[in-house]
């Protein structure tokens, strides 16, 4: 989390860096600065809270320079302040960090013993410090940055000015992903290339260990040891990502609504609709040898990910290992080599899944990588790069990532089962019939339900607590209308599979507590019916997301019921995500949040 930029080049930059910084906010929004070299001086301007902020103290008290680096702030270490807000200045060094220092409490203890006198609460201050200390030293800029990064520990992807060298940025990653822009003249750091599309689409990305002094004309690159690396130059097509909302109120609504779009787009990757058939898999991973398979994912990715592992495992009998990413990378797994692993991401970047991936691929699993964005490092360090096609998500909730990962893994399970010969020619005719059926019948459910959705969501915006439930693939699903519901509306919300009701939260049911029951009239139906009647008996709420064979055959007395068009088992978590965004995000509406951009939260989690 957290986004960094910085300009060296030969026109003002200070209005170019918050233009930057706008597309890095997804990276965070607690706080922001920009710090420019001016007359052989550092000046610095910072303002609590989003963007515009910064923007406003930029109007009143302009920054002059062509050389300077910027920040957006998702806080770990220390409130967001103004005081704690980067670009951080020690005796003529500026400093802006994306990540944590984890031994940053030794290193401000030595440093504080030796008179060192620290003005913020972060991790980060410490990194301006020691490089303050090198100098006093009698270092070089480049030996005290060298000797620096030596010296901490964590993850960082970071921009230094120093004060006496007015043409040069140095950089250096460790973790979250840093890209140099090559311009005509300038050069440009990002966080990614969508920061750096209006000015160049000519980009390196560092490797982990790698820092760099830019220049205005180019940039060397070091390893951790210090020798000089050549990285390969990208041409980068983060240009056709940056988008506006449309005539929608909220990036969100724009991306449930373009779902039929995004998913027909994905689906004509891996599916060949004329003859029904799945696309061949290429050659990164053998599904049909492999003898199990791992996902590891976080959030809505990983619940993705728990979907399809009931698929892998019903239509190609490939046993699924999974887990949060968290957890997964720490369990000490014992992992065949023979097996391969799937990592479920959006952004490319989330700090644990990456953590897995480099696990499996340390014990020689094959990684295969569902990702949004293509020139990630987690799609980077891939075998095989499974893309999702979703196009830009810029809501912080995920949606439309959510149902185009599901339907890249179903296209994947469909192929495995063909490749392991567990899923027969005619049965992959029929589940591939299904799937591109898929965009027609969400385009009909999101042109019908809003009414319904929106009466509904103003009663669920009165509630403290709602649970969800569901069976089968709906469970996995109970728990993504919980987590998109408290992330939004930051309404209390927990999804349960519903056979678990009796085991506990059976105990939080009364006529106050709303129960969402997502049950599409399949195998499961009369066992989720049955949990309902549990519910009805102790008063609550019951709001049933059914099709229309389940709401003909329900006698119960529900609070509402959604109807939806009775489909094929294999898209219906696809096609009952719709309601259940709906519901979060009109309840979030009602409640008057951030819809985009929810408090405490950031799009792309760079930090364990
Ligand atoms: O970029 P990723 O898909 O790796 O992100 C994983 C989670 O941080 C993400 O899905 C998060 O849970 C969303 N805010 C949920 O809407």
């Amino acid at each position: 989390m957290c986004g960094i930029v910085g300009i060296v080049g030969h026109q003002p930059v200070s209005e170019r860096l918050v233009d930057a910084l706008k597309r890095l906010e997804y990276r965070g929004y607690d706080s922001a600065g920009v710090a420019t070299i001016h007359d052989g001086a550092l000046d610095r301007r910072r303002a609590e809270g989003k963007l515009f902020n910064l923007e406003a103290r930029l109007k009143e008290e302009p920054l002059a320079g062509t050389i300077g680096i910027a920040h957006t702030r998702w806080a770990t270490h220390g409130a967001p302040t103004e005081r704690n807000a980067h670009p951080h200045f020690t005796d003529g060094i500026a400093v802006v960090h994306n990540g944590i220092i984890e031994n940053f409490a030794e290193v401000k203890d030595e440093l504080s013993a030796a008179g060192a006198a620290f003005q913020t609460e972060t991790d980060t201050e410490v990194v301006a410090q020691l490089l303050a200390k090198y100098r006093r030293d009698g270092m070089g800029r480049r030996e005290a940055m060298h000797a620096m990064l030596r010296r901490v520990r964590g993850a960082y992807a970071l921009a230094v000015l120093f004060e006496d060298d007015p043409s040069t940025i140095m950089a250096a990653r460790n973790g979250p992903p840093l890209a140099i822009g090559h311009g005509n003249g300038e050069m440009f750091l990002g966080s990614d290339a969508i920061a750096l599309a209006p000015f160049t689409n000519d980009i390196t990305y560092l490797n982990d260990g790698d820092w760099a002094v830019v220049g205005k004309t180019g940039a060397h690159i070091f390893d951790i040891d210090g020798n000089v690396v050549t990285r390969p130059r990208h041409v980068s097509t983060a240009a056709a990502y940056m988008v506006d909302k449309g005539n929608h109120r909220h990036f969100m609504e724009k991306e449930i609504y373009e779902q039929p779009e995004v998913i027909a787009h994905a689906l004509g990757h891996y599916v060949n609709f004329i003859q029904n058939r799945v696309t061949p898999l290429g050659d990164g991973i053998d599904f049909a040898k492999v003898p199990s398979l791992a996902i590891s994912a976080c959030g809505t990715a990983y619940l993705a990910g728990l979907i399809g592992k009931y698929w892998f495992e019903r239509y190609a009998r490939l046993p699924v290992e999974i887990d949060v990413a968290s957890e997964f990378r720490y369990r000490e797994i014992p992992l065949s080599p023979q097996s391969a692993a799937l990592f479920i991401s959006q952004s490319g970047e989330t700090a644990d899944t990456l953590a897995s991936l480099r696990y499996c691929k340390e014990h020689g699993l094959k990684i295969g990588a569902v990702v949004n964005a293509r020139e990630s490092t987690i799609a980077r360090e891939s075998d095989a790069v499974f893309p999702i096609l979703a196009g830009p998500e810029i809501g912080v909730a995920s949606t439309k990532a959510f149902t185009c990962q599901l339907a890249v893994l179903a296209a994947l399970a469909i192929g495995a089962g063909r490749a392991r010969g567990t899923v027969s020619e005619e049965e992959e005719q029929a589940l591939v019939h299904s799937l591109a059926e898929m965009p027609r019948i969400m385009g009909e459910v999101l042109n019908s339900i809003q009414p319904k959705i929106e009466h509904l969501s103003r009663e669920l915006s009165k509630c403290r607590d709602v649970l969800y439930l569901g069976r089968g693939t709906s469970f996995p699903l109970a728990m993504e209308g919980a987590l998109k519901l408290k992330e939004i509306s930051y309404i209390h919300a927990e999804g349960y599979a519903a056979g678990e009701l009796k085991h506990g939260p059976i105990a939080l049911i009364d006529e106050n507590m709303p129960v969402i029951v997502i049950a599409p009239h399949d195998r499961f139906f009369d066992k989720t019916v049955s949990n309902m009647q549990e519910v009805a008996a102790r008063g609550g709420r019951i709001i049933l997301i059914t099709d229309a064979r389940g709401a003909a055959v329900s006698t119960l007395d529900t609070m509402h019921t959604i109807v939806l068009p009775e489909v094929d088992e294999i898209i219906a978590p696809m096609i009952f995500s719709l309601p259940v965004q709906l519901l979060a995000y009109h309840t979030a509406v009602f409640m008057g949040t951030d819809v985009d951009q929810p408090r405490n939260l950031a799009k792309s989690v760079t930090v364990e």
